[in-house]
């Protein structure tokens, strides 16, 4: 026959206290997974780099061949920031693609990088995207993010999201 020994009040502060620590610790871990879920879910939306930069001279584009053009160059010239993938439809319109896969933001690239028939593709985990930015592939299934675009004079300017 088992006896059961009677719990004193620092057992049961101790119980209440080692409680309220596993719940905490579960809160904390579950609030993690929660920021991560919705960082993945929801798009990062405007970075709040509206300013546009320019990213050269409009000449250097070939009609409907999607270019990578780097953003937030370093004083040296060196180092780059970002980037967006560009894509002359005219001389006046362009498209800009912010060089970040939606998935999880790895920087992804053109497959054909001499002709204008191909696919936006992604080596982190296999997305694949169509030259209008809709996804064809996951894990990504938001489509590719624009960057707004502004010809001044000779140059093209890139802005942030749009
Ligand atoms: S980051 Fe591009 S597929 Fe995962």
């Amino acid at each position: 026959m088992a006896h059961s020994i009677p719990l004193t009040s620092g057992d049961i502060s101790r119980r209440r206290t080692l409680a309220a620590g596993i719940f905490g610790l579960g809160g904390l871990i579950g609030a993690v997974y929660i920021v991560a879920i919705l960082r993945y879910l929801i798009p990062l939306g405007n970075s709040g780099d509206t300013g546009f930069e320019d990213v050269g001279p409009t000449s250097q584009f070939k009609p409907e061949l999607p270019m990578r053009v780097p953003l937030g160059v370093d004083p040296s010239g060196k180092n780059a920031t970002g980037g967006a993938w560009v894509i002359q439809h005219s001389a006046t319109e362009y498209t800009a693609f912010d060089m970040h896969c939606t998935h999880l933001s790895c920087p992804y690239n053109w497959t054909s990088p001499t002709s204008t028939e191909g696919v936006f593709a992604c080596p982190c985990h296999g997305s694949v995207f169509a030259k209008d930015g809709s996804v064809i592939n996951g894990p990504a299934f938001i489509p590719l993010r624009k960057r707004a675009v502004r010809v001044q004079g000779n140059n093209l300017t890139v802005g942030g999201l749009t």
